[in-house]
C-alpha cells in the first residue's frame, strides 16, 4: 500500500471541514478531492485544504482515483451517494446516522459484502480518552460487574426530516456507546414528546442488557449545549460507579463505600484530549492502522445497522405501550 493514502472527502458542511482538516494535515494522507453540490463553496473549501473541487462523484472518482472516500452529507441523504460508492467498490468512512431505514441500512451492508469492500461510520465517541478509559475500567473489573447505566444527551434542536431525527442521528452515539461500554441492550421501553415542535424531540428510554444490567437513555432535542453534562454517562457496577462528562471533559472513578473518587481531566497542555474534534483524528488513526493492514473497520459501519434497530425498537415500543424485545 502507499505511503500517502489517497482520500476525497464528499461534504463540505460544517463536520465536513472536520474530515477536510484531518486528512489535509495528516502526513501519512492526501486530500484528493472535494465533492459538493454548490460549486463555489466547493472551491472554496477546496482551496482552503490545498485540495481539488468537484461537483460529479464519479468525476472526482475517475480524476482523483481515490483509496479510501468519507461521506459526511446531510443526515437524510446518506443513502444514495453511499449505494452510488459501494457499487463503484470503494472503501468508505461514512458517518452516522448510516441511514434513517432499516432496508437501506441492509441494502448498503450486502452491497459491501458482496464486493468485499472496506466499510466504516465515525462513531468517534468511542475514542475520547474518558471513555477509552472507562472502557479499559470496566474491562479491568475496577466497578466490577455492571448493574445500571445512564446515558444523558441533548441540546438544542438539529431540525431534520424525520420525526425521530433526535433519536435516530443523534441518540445513535449513545446506543453505540452503551453497548460499547456494556454490552448488548436486550430490550428497550421508550416514552416521547412532541410537545415543542411536534417531532419526538425528547425521549426517555428503559433498557435492558443481556448480561442482566439495566440502563436508561435520556435523548433530547430541547435542552441546550451550554449546560454542563449535556452528556453524561454513568455506568455502577457491583463495587464501584464511573462517570463521564461531556465526553471528553472529565472522568471520575469511584468505588463503593469510599468518598475519594479517582478522576480523569487533560492536564494544562493537553488539548488534544480535551478537543471533541480530536476524537475523529484519534478514529481514523486506528480506522487507517486496521485499512493498511487489511483488516476490518475498527467501528464497522454494521453499528450503524445495529444503533437504528435499537431506534427503530425504542419507536415500535412507543408506538405500542409495550416493551420491545432486540435481538442481538
Ligand atoms: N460524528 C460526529 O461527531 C458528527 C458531528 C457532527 C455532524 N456529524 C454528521 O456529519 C454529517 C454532516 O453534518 P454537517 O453538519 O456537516 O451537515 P451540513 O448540513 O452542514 O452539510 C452537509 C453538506 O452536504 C451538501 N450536500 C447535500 N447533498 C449533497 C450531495 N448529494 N452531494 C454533495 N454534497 C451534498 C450540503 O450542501 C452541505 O454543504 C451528518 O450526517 C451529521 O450527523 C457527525
Amino acid at each position: 500500500m502507499r505511503e500517502h493514502l489517497r482520500v476525497a472527502v464528499v461534504g463540505t458542511g460544517g463536520w465536513g471541514e472536520q474530515h477536510a482538516r484531518i486528512f489535509s494535515r495528516r502526513s501519512d494522507t492526501e486530500l484528493v478531492g472535494i465533492v459538493g453540490r454548490d460549486p463555489s463553496r466547493t472551491a472554496s473549501r477546496a482551496a482552503t485544504y490545498a485540495s481539488v473541487p468537484y461537483t460529479d462523484l464519479d468525476e472526482m472518482l475517475r480524476d482523483a482515483r481515490p483509496d479510501l472516500v468519507t461521506v459526511c452529507l446531510p443526515n437524510e441523504a446518506h443513502f444514495e451517494p453511499t449505494r452510488h460508492l459501494l457499487r463503484a467498490g470503494v472503501p468508505l468512512l461514512v458517518e452516522k446516522p448510516l441511514v434513517f431505514e432499516l432496508d437501506q441500512a441492509d441494502a448498503l451492508l450486502r452491497e459491501a459484502e458482496d464486493r468485499g469492500v472496506f466499510f466504516a461510520i465515525n462513531f468517534n465517541h468511542r475514542y475520547a480518552e474518558a471513555v477509552q478509559r472507562a472502557r479499559q475500567a470496566i474491562v479491568d473489573g475496577v466497578i466490577g460487574s455492571p448493574v445500571f447505566a445512564t446515558w444523558r444527551f441533548g441540546g438544542e434542536a438539529n431540525h431534520g426530516t424525520s420525526p425521530h431525527a433526535n433519536l435516530i442521528e443523534t441518540q445513535c452515539h449513545g446506543f453505540d456507546l452503551l453497548e460499547h461500554l456494556v454490552g448488548p441492550i436486550s430490550a428497550v421501553s421508550a416514552h416521547m414528546t412532541d410537545m415543542t415542535y411536534g417531532d419526538w424531540s425528547t425521549v426517555a428510554i428503559a433498557l435492558d442488557f443481556e448480561s442482566g444490567a439495566v440502563g436508561t437513555m435520556l435523548g433530547t432535542y430541547d435542552s441546550s449545549y451550554a449546560f454542563p453534562d449535556s452528556q453524561l454517562i454513568e455506568v455502577n457496577g457491583t463495587t464501584g460507579r464511573l462517570a463521564i462528562h461531556d465526553t471528553v471533559s472529565e472522568l471520575s472513578i469511584q468505588r463503593v463505600g469510599d468518598e475519594t473518587a479517582s478522576v480523569w481531566r487533560a492536564g494544562y497542555f493537553n488539548d488534544e484530549a480535551r478537543d471533541f474534534h480530536r476524537t475523529f483524528d484519534r478514529h481514523v488513526d486506528a480506522l487507517l492502522a486496521a485499512f493498511r493492514a487489511g483488516e476490518a473497520p475498527p467501528v464497522p459501519a454494521r453499528a450503524g445497522r445495529r444503533a437504528l434497530q435499537l431506534a427503530n425498537a425504542a419507536i415500535r415500543s412507543h408506538a405500542t405501550g409495550r416493551r420491545v424485545e432486540v435481538a442481538a
